[in-house]
């Protein structure tokens, strides 16, 4: 049987709907973000509860309330007098053939509430033992057991975004979605993975258990790890696939105009490398580099400010230190091959996680993603236009979701406008990659490319700047601005968007041995083995 909570006394589509709680109903059991159903006599209307608040008849009640000993008096009371409201937020409405669509008409005086039950939710969000295997699930409504599944079909035909305060679950949460786009293989991911926090293992803050298990021991072979730094890798008893190293020659000007912000480099200083380009194209950075004492008279040879190019050395001069940019060394040099590997790994539907290591500085985070980003980008460009040429099946391009976290340094108004990541936000998957960008401070992101993400995971948020950013696009947005203030600060979230039949409020699935259990893989893991043999 189905819980009846109450029913509806008022309301409107664009406000929402008043519910009085039936008296019988433990208020305590109604939470905002829970899931509930209002009963009409041709539709059912899907809502969530967004605000709660207790009502009485007259206010003389207030002055002379009942005291403990009075109990009578008190559920005569609450039979007639008192009662509380909680304010409905109709999402979805279900015709009586169980066809979902937008809300359009309201429900009548006194339709009765209940709380939603598990057919409602597997009837809405998807079976994740569906054959097309387009459904995974990430959680549950509150105090349910049903999942809610995401649409891994439709989160792959947008860019996406991963929001909370720190120690929210983002991370988690990013990781979980990643397993069920590796698992039901709906697209190849690149994980620019600033900590290491998605190859091998994770720490996670729960007592006892100190370690989760990352995507590369999930799925081995279809993980790949590209590091920055081998020695960290090992020292956390993995090794790396493949070792990074880039050559400064493929080192663009555009790379350098993300750090613009992190470098403080002028505008004058980026003008500079346009001009260092132009004479010395690919080695510009080299040349530059290379000046130490000399740096008048390069300047006097460009015909560029003096001080201009002393800046720009200055600033750039902390690449020398990085031991995965390496200068030419002389002869004639091939084109990198650490991308060649990395598009190898993509086309064989490999995932690849970058990692880091111990070089955790923005400069080196936003330099590498963007160098590889640009050139990964360039290529499936290539690729999409060879397809479009063929039209062969064979020759389509694979999805590719790209994971970067702190994205708002990628994509701030700034940057997004110049850089790769604002590029790729904005051509909406014209060629076949889209971001999954994961982010504390989603107000620091570009408003245009907030309103260009397709799904949102929104975990608990304070800030009054970062609720109204990733609430960009969304109408009647107030009413989820009490569920987003209100979420527990961990383990919980909001999704909305296009891989979701509707907004709901979710406890995380589980990142644990159960989790693992569900992923079990299916490969052997000596195919790995033998690829990256034949690879290198
Ligand atoms: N789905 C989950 N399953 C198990 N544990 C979880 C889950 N979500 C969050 N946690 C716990 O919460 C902690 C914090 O989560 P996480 O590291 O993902 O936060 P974060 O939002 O990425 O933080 P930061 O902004 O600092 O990177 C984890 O260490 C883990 O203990
Ligand atoms: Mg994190």
């Amino acid at each position: 049987m189905k819980k009846k909570l109450g029913h509806i006394i008022a309301g409107s589509l664009t406000e929402g709907f008043e519910l009085r709680v039936n008296p019988e109903t433990d208020l305590e059991t109604i939470k905002t973000g829970k899931f509930v159903s209002i009963v009409g006599k041709q539709h059912k209307f899907f809502s969530l509860i967004t605000d709660l608040k207790l009502q009485v008849t007259h206010p003389d009640i207030l002055l002379f309330p009942p005291s403990p000993k009075e109990q009578l008096l008190s559920s005569i009371l609450k039979q007639k007098d008192i009662y509380a409201i909680a304010q409905l937020k109709p999402m979805l409405m279900l015709g009586s053939d169980g066809t979902p669509s937008p809300v359009k008409t309201i429900p009548s005086h006194f339709c009765p509430v209940f709380e939603a039950d598990n057919k409602d939710v597997a009837l809405i969000f998807g079976d994740e033992h569906d054959e097309s295997k387009k459904f995974f699930n990430i959680g549950t409504p509150l105090d349910m057991t049903t999942p809610v599944c995401l649409n891994l079909e439709k989160l792959t035909e947008r860019s996406n975004g991963i929001f909370g305060k720190t120690g929210t679950g983002k991370t988690f949460l990013t990781r979980l979605v990643l397993a069920g786009l590796i698992k039901n293989e709906k697209a190849v991911n690149i994980i620019f993975d600033m900590h290491s926090e998605y190859g091998l293992q994770a720490r996670t803050e729960k007592k006892g258990l100190g370690f989760v298990k990352g995507l590369k021991t999930l799925f081995p072979d279809r993980v790949s790890i590209f590091s920055l730094d081998p020695e960290s890798t090992r020292r956390r008893g993995g090794s790396p696939d493949v070792t990074i190293t880039i050559p400064y020659q493929s080192v663009h000007v555009e790379d350098i105009l993300s750090l613009q912000n992190e470098l403080n480099l002028h505008s004058t200083a980026m003008e500079v490398a346009y001009l260092i380009a132009a004479r010395h194209k690919k080695n510009w950075l080299q040349a530059l580099l290379s000046q130490g004492d000399n740096l008048k008279e390069f300047a006097e040879s460009l015909g560029a400010h003096p001080e201009s190019i002393a800046a720009l050395y200055r600033k750039l001069k902390r690449v020398e230190r990085l031991p995965f940019l390496k200068p030419s060394s002389g002869g004639a040099y091939k084109d990198n091959s650490v991308i060649d590997q990395m598009i190898e790994c993509l086309d064989k539907g490999i995932n690849v996680i970058v990692e880091f290591g111990n070089f955790t500085s923005t400069f080196c985070y936003l330099l590498i993603a963007n160098i590889i980003t640009r050139r990964i980008h360039t290529r499936y460009i290539q690729k999409t236009e060879k397809f479009l040429g063929s039209q062969k099946k064979e020759d389509e391009p694979k999805k590719l979701m790209i994971t970067i976290e702190e994205a708002h340094k990628f994509l701030n108004q700034h940057a997004a406008k110049q850089t790769i990541f604002g590029t790729i936000a904005r051509e909406m998957r014209k060629y076949y990659v889209s971001l999954l960008v994961v982010d504390q401070r989603p107000s620091g992101i570009d408003q245009e490319i907030l309103s260009q993400i397709g799904t949102k995971i929104v975990a608990q948020l304070s800030d009054e700047k970062d609720i109204q950013a990733v609430l960009i696009g969304i109408s009647n947005a107030t009413n989820l601005r009490s569920i987003l203030a209100s979420l527990d600060s961990k383990k919980q979230a909001l999704l909305l968007g296009h891989a979701l039949t509707m907004p709901v409020v979710i406890q995380t699935r589980e990142y644990g041995q159960d989790f693992y259990r569900a992923m079990g893989q299916n490969v052997t893991t000596k195919q790995i083995d033998t690829f990256i043999e034949e690879l290198f």
